[in-house]
C-alpha cells in the first residue's frame, strides 16, 4: 500500500476544461477533464444519465481523500445513491475473490438494470468495477472516476476491464466501455511521486507511438505537467486521452493498430514478472525501461537514428524515471529467463518475438521476426554482470 500526501484544498472550478470524445459506434462516450471535475460529478452524471440509481465504489485508500466530495456532489444534484462499497487498495483486488465479493455487495444494494456503478480509484478499481459492471445483471453501465495519473491517461480510456488469475495478469476480463469518464486533474496530486511518474511514462509512450510534436512538447514542458501546473497537466492528459481514443476507435478489440499501445511493454512485462509485480518495479517504471530498450533495439537494427534513442533515454531520465534495469537486483544471469518470459508474452508468433519498434520518434510499428540474440544483447546491456 502507498502513503498518500494531503489532498488539495477543495477546488471550486465551475467551468469544464476539456472534453475528449471516444468515438465508438453506439458506445461512444465523453472524457471530461479539468480541475474540480469531482465536485461537478453530480451535475455531469445527472446531465448524461438522468434519473439513474448510482452505486459509488471506491478504493479504500482513496475514499478518505475524495469519497465525501463525490457523494456530496451526487446529493447536490438530487441523484439517488446507495451506500458506497469499499475495495481494498492494491493489485490483489483484481481477483475472483474480490470480484465475487463486489458482485454480492452490488446485488445486496438492490442493483437493477438501470443502476450505474461509479468507480473511484486507480486502474485497479477501474478494471475490477468495469468487469463487475460487464457481468452483473448481464451488463450494467458504469462511470470511471480515475484518481491516478496512470488511470487518467490509460486504464480509464478504451474499455478493457478485467482481473488477474494464477496464469497471469489481466487474463480474464471483458471489453466494456464506460458511459462517461470524469478526470479531475487535481486528484493525482496526493499520489506518491513514484506513482505519478509511473503514469507519466504512459504519457511519453503516446508521443513516441505517433505524436512526435507531443514528445517534443514533453521534453520542454513535461516537467511542469508533472509538477502540477494546471494548463500543462491538462494538455498532457488530454493529448494522451485523444491519442489513446484515436487508436481504440480504429481498433477497439486489438486486431491490429491497438497493439502499438504495447510499446515498451514486451520488455517491461518480462521485468515486472521477474521482479514479482511488486514495489521493486511499478508498471510505468517497467514501461519506461522497456521503451528505452525498444528504441535501443530499433537503433541497433538500423530502423531509427541512435540520436532518437538517446532522446528517449534522456527525457525519461530527466524527469526521474528509471532507464535501465541496474537497480532491480537482477543481473545478466537473468537474461535467459527474461527471454523465456518474452516468448510467453502475447506477441509471440511462430517462435519469433513480435516487437513494437520505431523508425523514429512518433513512428512506432509492429515488427515480427526479431532475432532473439539481438534482444538478449539489449537486455544484457541494461543489467550488471
Ligand atoms: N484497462 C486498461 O486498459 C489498463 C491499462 C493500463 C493499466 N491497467 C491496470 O491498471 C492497474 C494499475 O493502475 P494504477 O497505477 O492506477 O494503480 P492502483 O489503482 O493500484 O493505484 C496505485 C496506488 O495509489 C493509490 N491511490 C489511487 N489514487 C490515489 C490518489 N489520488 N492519492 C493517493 N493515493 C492514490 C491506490 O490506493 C494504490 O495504492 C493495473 O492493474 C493495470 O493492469 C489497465
Ligand atoms: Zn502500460
Amino acid at each position: 500500500m502507498t502513503v498518500a500526501r494531503q489532498p488539495p484544498p477543495h477546488a471550486k472550478v465551475d467551468t469544464v476544461s476539456r472534453i475528449v470524445r471516444v468515438d465508438l459506434d453506439g458506445r461512444g462516450y465523453d472524457i471530461v477533464l479539468g480541475s474540480g471535475v469531482l465536485d461537478q460529478a453530480g451535475a455531469l452524471i445527472a446531465d448524461r444519465l438522468p434519473g439513474r440509481p448510482l452505486i459509488p465504489i471506491a478504493d479504500a485508500s482513496v475514499a478518505p481523500l475524495y469519497l465525501d466530495r463525490l457523494t456530496a456532489s451526487l446529493k447536490g444534484a438530487g441523484l439517488r445513491q446507495a451506500a458506497p462499497i469499499m475495495v481494498p487498495s492494491g493489485e490483489g483486488s483484481k481477483s475472483f475473490e474480490r470480484l465475487a465479493d463486489l458482485l454480492d455487495q452490488i446485488l445486496e444494494r438492490g442493483a437493477e438494470r438501470r443502476t450505474v456503478l461509479l468507480a473511484l480509484g486507480g486502474g485497479v478499481v477501474g478494471d475490477l468495477v468495469g468487469f463487475a459492471a460487464s457481468i452483473a445483471l448481464r451488463g450494467l453501465d458504469f462511470v470511471q472516476i480515475p484518481t491516478t495519473l496512470l488511470a487518467q491517461v490509460d486504464s480509464a480510456v478504451g474499455g478493457k476491464t478485467g482481473i488477474n488469475v494464477r496464469q497471469g495478469k489481466n487474463l480474464v476480463g471483458a471489453f466494456h466501455q464506460p458511459r462517461l469518464t470524469l478526470s479531475d486533474l487535481d486528484l493525482p496530486s496526493t499520489l506518491p511521486r513514484r506513482e505519478l511518474l509511473a503514469g507519466y511514462a504512459e504519457i511519453v509512450k503516446y508521443g513516441l507511438i505517433d505524436r512526435p510534436d507531443f514528445f517534443a512538447w514533453l521534453e520542454t514542458t513535461g516537467q511542469e505537467a508533472l509538477d502540477g501546473d494546471r494548463a500543462a497537466r491538462l494538455h498532457a492528459v488530454a493529448t494522451s486521452c485523444e491519442a489513446k481514443a484515436a487508436i481504440v476507435a480504429s481498433d477497439e478489440r486489438e486486431t491490429g493498430l491497438r497493439a502499438l499501445l504495447n510499446l515498451g511493454h514486451t520488455f517491461g512485462h518480462a521485468l515486472e514478472a521477474e521482479t514479482g509485480y511488486g514495489p521493486t518495479l511499478l508498471h510505468g517504471e517497467a514501461v519506461a525501461i522497456g521503451m528505452v530498450m525498444a528504441f535501443d533495439l530499433s537503433a541497433r537494427l538500423g530502423f531509427c537514428p541512435a540520436a532518437d534513442a538517446a532522446r528517449v533515454r534522456m527525457h525519461l531520465s530527466a524527469v526521474g524515471l528509471p532507464v535501465d534495469a541496474r537497480s532491480l537486483g537482477l543481473d545478466q544471469g537473468c537474461v535467459p529467463r527474461l527471454m523465456e518470459r518474452m516468448q510467453r508474452d502475447k506477441k509471440v508468433k511462430d517462435g519469433s518475438i513480435g516487437f513494437i519498434l520505431a523508425d523514429g520518434l512518433g513512428k512506432a510499428r509492429l515488427v515480427s521476426g526479431i532475432p532473439p540474440q539481438q534482444v538478449a544483447e539489449i537486455l544484457a546491456a541494461s543489467l550488471p554482470l
